[in-house]
């Protein structure tokens, strides 16, 4: 049993949804096509066949959204612009219309106290921009910060906390080399071509929202960083985690951070690309400076080496393994493609799982937040998402009792009051998600909200958990 904990005064209780997920609306005002409403028609793509044209009807209820929001005592929401809305075709001047109705989204979150914390990409790459070669050409790197630019402009009196990129790792490595996610491409080569156009995007992107908004604008990325554990101190399982921490994890915190790839990674990709998209100056223009960095935790991963990996091996992800490594978690959208890692096994994780199959392990979130405090001490954390998928159905009472969402809460933010025990500048926590919503390549079968929305009316329900969330919300004390 944990004691209860006060979180500092302050510190900034949320919750977070993004664009394609949650607004539906995809024909309205001009909005152009993106490369999820391509992709959520390819058949086979997308559970049920399911698509984000209806959403939670976000883009035509905000209003009572925010009012909602404001009942369960949250201070920031974040939210994230669509880049297709904005710029239909991906490039030249704004819609004005796509730009108002974000203003008037933040107007009204104003209007009740809430902050509006913004991420500027999250996943909807117009679809003209995929069909000029999308994040493996570097062009989408300045076709982004134009875009940034143009929201930052109209936005940027009223938004206090920017996100660039929401976890660029799945852009990359979903979008390019599994194939899971939009566009559905499987080369791992481009894959890596993204992960560096995408670090471009961002250091353009920062300094395209500081030339519009104001140099006090608070710039962040969101990034999804993997806690990977080996599984014995055998130099192949250590060799074996820091391998994936360097292609899952310091492809990006190391030009963000440090200005430079981890040379190791350019020797271990060396079978799919030479890297030659890296061109001279490009690391000046992703190191900028950062205010915050946002972290989405779910689970961790514990891993192996696998023996005699000189080389490439052809299918490595663990699925060619013996009996106890086949029972692996899920890949979720955690564990990177198998045709981008080499000579990394994942094992078994005993103890509770969501609905998306990922292990429940908030020590992770604790160890994670300690390690980005001791790299960067003076760099604020958000958590810009963490939550759970789980069956949750409204009861003959009314309710939906959700009482493993409200365990998985709880025990992620007990880890979140050690961290700043122990000294991590964590600034707020955003719970994934307010609401319901488009969960990617599984439809809108694994719920996340801590309010249910039933997708045939579309009415909203506030969870157990989002009653539990108020509590914590407006008292600021993690009970017991
Ligand atoms: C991270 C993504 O940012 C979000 O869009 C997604 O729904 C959650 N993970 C849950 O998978």
């Amino acid at each position: 049993m944990t004691a209860a904990r006060r979180f500092p005064d302050g510190f900034v209780w949320g919750a977070a949804t993004a664009a394609y997920q949650v607004e539906g609306a995809t024909d309205a005002d001009g909005r152009g096509p993106s490369i999820w409403d391509t992709f959520a028609r390819t058949p086979g793509a997308v559970l049920g066949g399911h698509t984000g044209d209806l959403g939670t009807d976000h883009y035509r209820r905000f209003a009572d959204d925010v009012a909602l929001m404001a009942d369960l005592g949250l201070r920031a929401y974040r939210f994230s612009v669509a880049w297709p809305r904005v710029q239909p075709t991906g490039r030249g001047p704004a819609n004005q219309a796509g730009l108002d109705f974000y203003r008037r989204l933040a107007d009204t979150l104003l209007a009740h106290g809430i902050d509006p914390v913004v991420t500027l990409y999250h996943w909807d790459l117009p679809q003209p921009l995929e069909d000029a070669g999308g994040w493996p050409a570097r062009d989408t790197a300045w076709r982004f910060a134009d875009y940034a630019g143009l929201v930052a402009g109209a936005l940027g009196d009223r938004v206090p906390l920017w996100t660039t990129l929401n976890e660029p790792w799945c852009t990359a490595y979903l979008g390019y080399a599994s194939g899971e996610h939009a566009p559905g491409v499987q080369d791992p080569a481009r894959a890596l071509a993204a992960v560096h156009t995408l670090n471009l995007a961002h250091g353009l992107g920062a300094r395209a929202v500081r030339a519009a908004a104001g140099d006090a604008a608070q710039v962040s990325i969101t990034l999804n960083l993997q806690v990977n554990r080996a599984a014995s101190a055998a130099p192949a399982d250590v060799a074996a985690k820091a391998r994936l921490d360097r292609v899952a994890n310091e492809v990006f915190l190391g030009p963000l951070l440090d200005g430079a790839y981890p040379e190791e990674v350019v020797a271990e990709t060396a079978h799919l690309t030479d890297w030659s998209f890296v061109r001279d100056g490009d690391l000046d223009l992703v190191r900028t400076r950062l205010d915050a960095l946002g972290v989405n935790y779910y689970t961790t991963a514990l891993v192996a080496g696998v023996p005699d990996a000189a080389g490439p091996v052809p299918d490595p992800g663990g699925e060619t393994g013996p009996a106890d490594v086949q029972a692996a978690s899920p890949a979720g959208d955690e564990r990177p493609p198998a045709n981008l890692v080499t000579g990394v096994r994942w094992l078994h994780q005993p103890g509770p799982r969501t609905a998306m199959g990922w292990v429940v392990d908030p020590s992770g979130l604790t160890e994670l937040l300690l390690d980005l405090h001791r790299r960067r001490p003076d760099l604020p954390l958000w958590i810009t998402e963490n939550g759970a998928a789980y069956p949750d159905a409204v009861a003959d009472d009314g309710r939906v009792h959700d009482a493993d969402r409200i365990a998985y809460l709880h025990g992620h933010l007990d880890a979140v009051g050690a961290a700043l025990d122990a000294g991590a500048d964590v600034r707020g926590y955003l719970a994934w998600s307010l609401m319901d919503n488009f969960e990617w390549a599984y439809g809108y079968e694994r719920r996340f909200g801590i309010v249910h929305v039933d997708y045939a009316t579309l009415e909203r329900t506030v969870k157990d958990s989002g009653h539990w969330y108020r509590r914590l919300a407006t008292t600021g004390v993690l009970p017991a």
